[in-house]
């Protein structure tokens, strides 16, 4: 089996997927029991269910066997390892099951030594897919010089699957791939971050290579440091409804994605701080490092099924479940 990491294969894991857990919120967890809901039981609760047809069956993965925090590069991450190794081996496992519990096949990339980030999968590329020309990707550059290096075997591990690359140049700018950009469910446009990683002028650069297909880009401003990557506070529900964290943007991109959106619902500061913006739809699921009551209330509203997938080691580097995994076309 290519690029599978160290750990076990996922089908050995201990624990019973049987079973299924009679609470509103779920917990994905080798120690607790991986709910099964049936598809048809949870459509009929369903607004909008059309988008998840469209939805990607693959994701990739990359296991946390070097997963480390060692510098400093936002503000959640202390500069030195507080990491317990064994428990980050276990929350990745536990996402890649419930990926899997919701209908995913994981792929995995081999972890690199010398790479400490590289867990964080959403990062290195741009994952896209195009009428024209099919599944592409575009390569990101990252601002800091320890995640620069993750990006050729990213693009590697891309390029032996078919994906077109497509390189955007970006000079002296950064662009630091599914953390910033962000596309509208059905790939009709792509959100795009910018201000503490992905630069302004790397953002109108991705820009104009989208717009020779035709793909319209939405820059938005963050402004808040504990929101540096768009990913922690954008949220696509479906076709119609986001979810977001007001405070993260400037007033005229707030206002502009806005206008995007049919219901925008939205997350409390400590709700964005504690990562619960940046969790995994996954076909009528969310997979969420945290849930609230006021969260419950949106998720039902969307009729989506919240699943608890701890994330504590990952989040010390500033990184919860969404930013662990892209999703392909
Ligand atoms: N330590 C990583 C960094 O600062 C975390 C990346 C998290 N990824 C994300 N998409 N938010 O780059």
């Amino acid at each position: 089996m290519p690029d599978r990491g160290e750990p076990p294969p996922l089908n050995s894991l201990a624990f019973d997927a049987s079973v299924r857990i009679p609470v509103p919120h779920l917990r994905a967890d080798p120690s607790a029991l991986v709910p099964k809901f049936r598809l048809p039981y949870l459509a009929s609760s369903f607004r909008s269910s059309l988008p998840f047809l469209q939805m990607p069956k693959q994701v990739l993965l990359c296991p946390p066997t070097h997963f480390d925090v060692s510098d400093h590069k936002n503000p959640y991450m202390s500069g030195k390892s507080s990491v317990d190794r064994a428990k980050a081996q276990q929350q990745w496992q536990a996402l890649c099951a419930a990926l899997e519990d919701a209908g995913y096949q994981v792929e995995t990339i081999a972890p690199m030594p010398g790479h400490e980030d590289m867990v964080f999968a959403a990062n290195q590329v741009f994952v896209g897919f195009h009428q024209g020309i099919g599944k592409f990707i575009v390569p990101s550059q990252m601002v800091h010089p320890s995640r620069q290096g993750e990006v050729p075997f990213y693009v590697d591990w891309y390029r032996r699957r078919g994906f077109k690359i497509i390189e955007v140049d970006l000079g002296a700018d950064y662009l630091e791939g599914h953390g910033d950009l962000l596309w509208h469910p059905g790939w009709s446009r792509i959100y795009a971050g910018y201000g503490f990683r992905s630069t302004k002028s790397g953002v109108e650069k991705f820009r104009d290579a989208m717009s020779k297909l035709e793909i319209p880009v939405i820059p938005l401003h963050l402004v808040d440091p504990y929101c540096y990557h768009l990913d922690t506070c954008f949220c696509p529900l479906n076709n119609e409804a986001v979810l977001i964290y007001p405070g993260a943007y400037a007033p005229e991109s707030l206002a502009a994605l806005r206008q995007f959106w049919k219901r925008v619902h939205e997350l409390t500061t400590d709700e964005a701080h504690k990562f619960m913006g940046n969790g995994i739809v996954a076909n009528g699921r969310y997979l969420t490092p945290h849930i609230t009551p006021h969260l419950e209330f949106i998720f039902r509203e969307e009729g989506l099924a919240p699943v608890i997938v701890e994330s504590s080691e990952f989040e010390k580097s500033g990184g919860s479940l969404f930013c662990m995994k892209a999703f392909l076309p």
